[in-house]
């Protein structure tokens, strides 16, 4: 099976790639492929010929979203309607990731994939509109939904995972005040990357959650990150409105993954248990 990888330069593209081996017929970042340009993607796909593609491309500021739609609409949902009916017209699978942050975080129980999707900003409107342009092109799909991704290197623009960001403030001598009511999966890049594989080898198709086990605020994720890599410094729990983002974010977007279970899939680790392993490697 040859694999195609966009986005290959973010978090979860470094994590395929590197699993991927000699699998990955072609991978690249954005500037190898910009996927907002269906020309260049044309390009790419007569060339490599790919079974399946896996679309790790997305514009990930959520707040920077709020203010101009445009990137995140062009990235997120645009580029993935070009890029699904490229798939299709060569009869790739596209493997394509959205977010928890299409939920408006009302459930209180881990949110299911038949429910109802509400964003509550412009990342997860953009998000919701990339899946249901892959659906809408017909070809053989599989997305999977996720949440809180962490991973080595993290993201650029954010300039590192929220993890490292919070170390290295810590380390810094900085005040650290982070939300405490919104509760999410955090899920390692690696343990996503392999998941995902897992459910392409599997020929899994249609929506399908994964997440690490377990849940937390990103409060609690903050404390356990400094605590397992030994970082004394207090972290002060606020809450959403104290922050005043400007994206408004769900309180609850816990996922249920029982349908990647059913489709034969372990269950993730305890996010705490990844952490530990995240943290271990980058001492
Ligand atoms: N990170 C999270 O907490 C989170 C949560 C839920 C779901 N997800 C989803 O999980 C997937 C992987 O996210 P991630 O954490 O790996 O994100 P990431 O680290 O931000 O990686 C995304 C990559 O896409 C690239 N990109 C942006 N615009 C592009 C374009 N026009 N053409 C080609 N590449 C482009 C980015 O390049 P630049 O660095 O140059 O912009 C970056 O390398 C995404 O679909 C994301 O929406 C992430």
């Amino acid at each position: 099976m040859k694999v195609a990888v966009t986005g290959a330069a973010g978090q979860l593209g470094r994590a395929l790639v590197s699993l991927l081996g000699l699998r990955t017929a072609w991978a690249g970042g954005r500037d190898e492929l910009d996927v907002t340009d269906p020309a260049a993607i044309a390009r790419v796909l007569d060339r490599v010929h790919p079974d399946v593609v896996i679309n790790a491309a997305a514009f990930n500021d959520v707040d920077g979203a709020e203010a101009a739609p445009g990137p995140a609409m062009a990235v997120n949902a645009v580029a993935v309607g070009h890029l699904a009916r490229a798939c299709r017209e060569r009869g790739a699978v596209l493997v394509h990731v959205s977010s928890d942050y299409v939920f408006d975080g009302a459930k209180r129980e881990p949110y299911r994939e038949e429910d109802c999707p509400r964003p509550l900003n412009t990342y997860g409107v953009s998000k919701l509109a990339g899946c249901l342009l892959v659906a809408d092109a017909g070809g053989p799909h599989l997305i999977v939904r996720t949440s809180g991704v962490f991973g080595p290197g993290g993201n650029r623009v954010k300039g590192g995972s929220f993890v490292e960001r919070i170390i290295a403030r810590a380390r810094a001598g900085q005040a650290l005040r982070v939300v405490a009511d919104q509760v999410f999966s955090p899920t390692y890049a690696p343990d996503l990357a392999a998941a995902l594989v897992a459910l392409m080898d599997r020929g899994t198709r249609g929506l399908v959650h994964v997440t690490n086990c377990g849940s937390c605020s990103w409060h609690e994720l903050a404390t356990a990150a400094l605590e397992l890599a030994g970082v004394r410094a207090t972290v002060e729990a606020i809450g959403s409105r104290e922050l005043g983002a400007p994206a408004r974010r769900p309180s609850y977007s816990v996922l249920a993954n029982e349908r990647a279970r059913a489709a034969g899939l372990a269950p993730l680790r305890l996010w705490r248990e990844a952490l530990a392993e995240f943290l271990r490697g980058n001492g």
